[in-house]
C-alpha cells in the first residue's frame, strides 16, 4: 500500500526547501518508494489565506497521513497577530493535537564540513549527538499562563509542568536511541532550582532500572550548554525538557556548521505498530532570503531521510538520500550558508536539489 506524505512547506524559505524535497520523492518514487504526496498551507502562509496558521481541515490530513513533512513556519510579517493565530501557534498545535513528544534532533558534523564550524576542527570533527527533546510538555503549554494587570502592575505567568509520565516516556526513547548508538545518556535539568527538574532526574533513575546497560549521567542545563561548547563529543544522547531542548538544540547546530544542515523527527507513541511522525529542518524561515533560491535545503532532505527511516520503514532509501547528501559536500558543492573557500563551488537551492538527485 502507499504511503502517504502531507507536504506543509509554510513560510519564508521553508517553501523552496520543501520543494527540492518533493523532487527527491519523485526520484525516490522511481526507486521503488511508493508514496504520494499532497500540498497544503501552515503558519503563517495558512493565516493569511484562512485566518488561522492550522485548519481543522489540515489537522485532519495530518492524523491521516502517513508522514507529515513541513518546511518551517514565521516571519515579522506576523508580529502583531494575536498569539493563538501566528504561525509558531500552527505548528505547537501539530505537535500538541498528534501527541509528537519525541523530539529527535541529531547534530552531526559531516567530514567535509568540519571547518565551517565557528569552533576549532578538533572539537567538532567526527561529532555526532542526539538531542532527544521532550516537545508536548512543559512551560510551552502548562497552565495557567497569560499577562494580567494587577495591583502592582502588569504581571506575566508562564508554568512549567510535567507529569511523570511525560517524563518516563521520553527517557525510554533516549535510553532506547543510545542502545542503537554509543550506550550513554546525558539527562539535563535544573533540579538545584526546579521542582520539575527534581521530578524529572528522580523518574529518569527509575526509568533507568530497565536500561541498566545503558550509562545515564545527569547534568544541570547552564552546565550542558557550557559542555556542549567545551566539549561535545563527550555526549551520546542528551534527554531534556521542552525549553531546555529548544535552547540546547540550537546550541549543537551551530556546532556542525550550518543550521541548515539539520533534519529533525517528531515522533508520537506507537500505536499497532504505526506513530505519528514529523519531519521538519531544525531552522526557521529565514525571511531575509526567502524567495531567492539561495536557502539550503539540505536540512529538509535530510528530515526527508529520518522519515523513511522512522516512519516508513525504508531504511536503504534513506542511506542512499544520506550518501547523496554527503557526496555532493565532498565534491565541493556549498550553498551560501555553508560556503568557507573559493576552492568550493556556490549553488543555489534547487541547483543543489539537481545534484543531490542526480546522485541518488
Ligand atoms: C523549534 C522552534 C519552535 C520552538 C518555534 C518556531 C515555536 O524554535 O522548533 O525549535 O520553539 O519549538
Ligand atoms: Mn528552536
Amino acid at each position: 500500500m502507499s504511503s502517504k506524505i502531507l507536504v506543509l512547506p509554510g513560510d519564508g524559505i521553508g517553501v523552496e526547501v520543501a520543494d527540492q524535497a518533493i523532487r527527491v520523492i519523485d526520484k525516490l518514487n522511481e526507486l521503488g518508494l511508493d508514496a504520494t504526496y499532497e500540498k497544503e498551507l501552515v503558519g503563517g502562509a495558512s493565516y493569511d489565506a484562512n485566518g488561522e496558521p492550522l485548519t481543522s481541515e489540515v489537522l485532519e490530513k495530518a492524523k491521516q497521513s502517513d508522514a507529515i513533512l513541513l518546511g518551517a513556519v514565521g516571519g515579522s510579517k506576523w508580529d502583531d497577530v494575536e498569539r493563538s493565530k501566528r504561525p509558531e501557534a500552527g505548528l505547537l498545535g501539530l505537535r500538541k493535537e498528534l501527541e509528537l513528544f519525541a523530539n529527535l534532533r541529531p547534530a552531526l558534523v559531516f567530514e567535509a564540513l568540519a571547518s565551517a564550524s565557528t569552533l576549532k576542527d578538533e572539537v567538532v570533527s567526527n561529532l555526532d549527538i542526539m538531542i532527544v527533546r521532550e516537545l508536548t510538555g512543559g512551560v510551552y503549554f502548562g497552565q495557567p499562563r497569560g499577562i494580567e494587570d494587577t495591583s502592582d502592575g502588569k504581571k506575566a505567568v508562564d508554568t512549567q509542568v510535567y507529569y511523570d509520565y511525560e517524563i518516563d516516556r521520553i527517557a525510554r526513547v533516549a535510553f532506547d536511541l543510545a542502545r542503537k548508538r554509543n550506550n550513554k545518556v546525558t539527562s539535563v535539568e535544573k533540579a538545584n532550582v526546579m521542582e520539575t527538574g527534581v521530578l524529572w532526574r528522580q523518574v529518569v533513575k527509575d526509568t533507568h532500572q530497565d536500561f541498566s546497560d545503558v550509562q545515564l549521567e545527569n547534568m544541570l542545563a547552564d552546565n550542558c550548554a557550557m559542555q556542549l561548547v567545551r566539549n561535545p563529543k563527550q555526549f551520546d544522547v542528551i534527554v531534556t525538557d521542552n525549553l531546555f531542548g529548544d535552547l540546547l538544540s540550537d546550541c549543537a547546530a551551530m556546532l556542525t556548521g550550518s543550521l541548515g544542515m539539520l533534519p529533525s523527527a517528531s515522533l508520537g507513541a506507537e500505536n499497532n505498530g504505526k506513530r505519528h511522525g514529523l519531519f521538519e529542518p531544525v531552522h526557521g524561515s529565514a525571511p531575509d532570503i526567502a524567495g531567492q533560491d539561495k536557502a539550503n535545503p539540505i536540512a529538509t532532505i535530510l528530515s526527508l531521510s529520518m522519515m523513511l527511516k522512522y516512519n516508513l520503514n525504508q531504511s536503504e532509501l534513506s542511506d542512499k538520500v544520506e550518501s547523496a547528501v554527503q557526496k555532493v559536500l565532498s565534491e565541493g558543492f556549498r550553498t551560501g550558508d555553508i560556503y568557507t573557500s573559493e576552492n568550493q563551488t556556490l549553488v543555489s537551492c534547487s541547483k543543489m536539489g539537481d545534484l543531490i538527485i542526480e546522485r541518488i
